[in-house]
């Protein structure tokens, strides 16, 4: 079993997705543009969605555009539908990450359709991003439980899961959108997952709505999943998602990884500086524990 892990810093996407303050184009590239100096080697830039549904990241082109590439930092956008990827090729996305929910309500909710009707149209996105040369990796949301349902079949996120791979997604990203896992349901899950498709290409992305976070974490990289999301300084949450918080702080997770004998690539005190600085920006104490003890000392 490797040592390297993955991290994939999705703070200026999943981070600012619903914040309420408008933080400007500018200081979002300034802000990626810091990320990308603290050895992350994915940066999940923003969305291309409708910017009625997202506000906070309607200007999704103009970020990709002004951000300064580099060659160590793969830049990754979310797409949901034709329209989104035609807009990411445009902007010249590396990697496309396509969605959808493992619930009826909250996939509906979302992106507007049942789960039925969505998975053609991923197939779709997939297909032309693959035909454009660009990666791609799949997010399945509510996999541990939904805000509107309640408690989710794994075999529905298996079989969506698997059908997804199968259309030649890269990665899955398994999402605890509401931050209602405990490590049991994190090892009956995965462990059903690894039956058909290789952990390797298995993400955790996970949020800390009830302080589960970081034991979920443990619990994968126990079962041998060596990619996982956060966000700095603990930012994010689905506005499709009512009482959804933060994901798990890269920060946190870096600290945790490399205690554990991970090696991620990252130095901790540059991602804690850039912590410093969006925390700055939006005007409130974000939730990250070494951004806080930091600030603290
Ligand atoms: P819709 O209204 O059903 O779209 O929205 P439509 O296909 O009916 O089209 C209506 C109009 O929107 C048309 O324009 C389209 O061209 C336009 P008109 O002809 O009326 O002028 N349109 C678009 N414009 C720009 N970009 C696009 C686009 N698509 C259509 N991509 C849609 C459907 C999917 C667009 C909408 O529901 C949407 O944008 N949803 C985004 C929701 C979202 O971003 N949620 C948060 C991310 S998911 C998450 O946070 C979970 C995750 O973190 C993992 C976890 O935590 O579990 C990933
Ligand atoms: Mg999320």
């Amino acid at each position: 079993m490797t040592d390297n892990v993955k991290i994939r810093e999705v703070g200026p996407r999943d981070g600012l997705q619903n914040e309420k303050v408008w933080i400007d184009t500018s200081d979002k590239v300034e802000w990626i543009n810091q990320l990308s100096e603290t050895g992350l080697s994915y940066i999940e830039l923003t969305s291309f969605v409708h910017p009625k549904w997202i506000p906070a990241l309607a200007d999704a082109s103009e970020v990709v555009k002004a951000v300064k590439k580099k060659s160590s930092v793969t830049f990754g956008a979310l797409v949901p539908n034709e329209r989104g990827l035609e807009r990411a090729l445009e902007a010249n996305i590396d990697e496309v990450a396509v969605f959808l929910s493992a619930s009826e309500t909250h996939n509906l909710k979302n992106i507007n359709k049942s789960i039925k009707d969505t998975i053609p149209v991923l197939r779709d996105v997939i297909r032309g991003a693959k035909s454009n040369g660009k990666s791609v990796r799949a997010y399945v949301s509510t996999v541990f439980g939904c805000p509107y349902e309640g408690a989710v079949d794994i075999y529905q996120v298996k079989k969506l899961a698997v059908s997804l791979m199968e259309q030649g997604v890269d990665e899955l990203s398994l999402g605890d959108t509401i931050g209602v896992a405990t490590p049991k349901e994190i090892i009956n899950v995965i462990t059903e997952i690894k039956k058909e498709i290789k952990v390797s290409q298995i993400a955790l992305h996970a949020h800390d709505t009830r302080g589960t976070a970081l034991a979920n974490v443990y619990a994968a990289y126990l079962l041998g999943v060596r990619a996982f999301d956060g966000a700095v300084g603990g930012l994010g949450g689905c506005p499709y998602a009512p009482g959804a918080s933060g994901n798990v702080a890269t920060e946190d997770l870096v600290y945790l990884l490399e205690g554990l004998g991970g090696k991620t690539g990252i130095e901790l005190q540059s991602l804690i500086e850039s912590g410093k600085w969006i925390q700055s920006k939006l005007g409130r104490d974000l939730p990250s524990h070494h951004l806080q003890l930091a600030l603290a000392t």
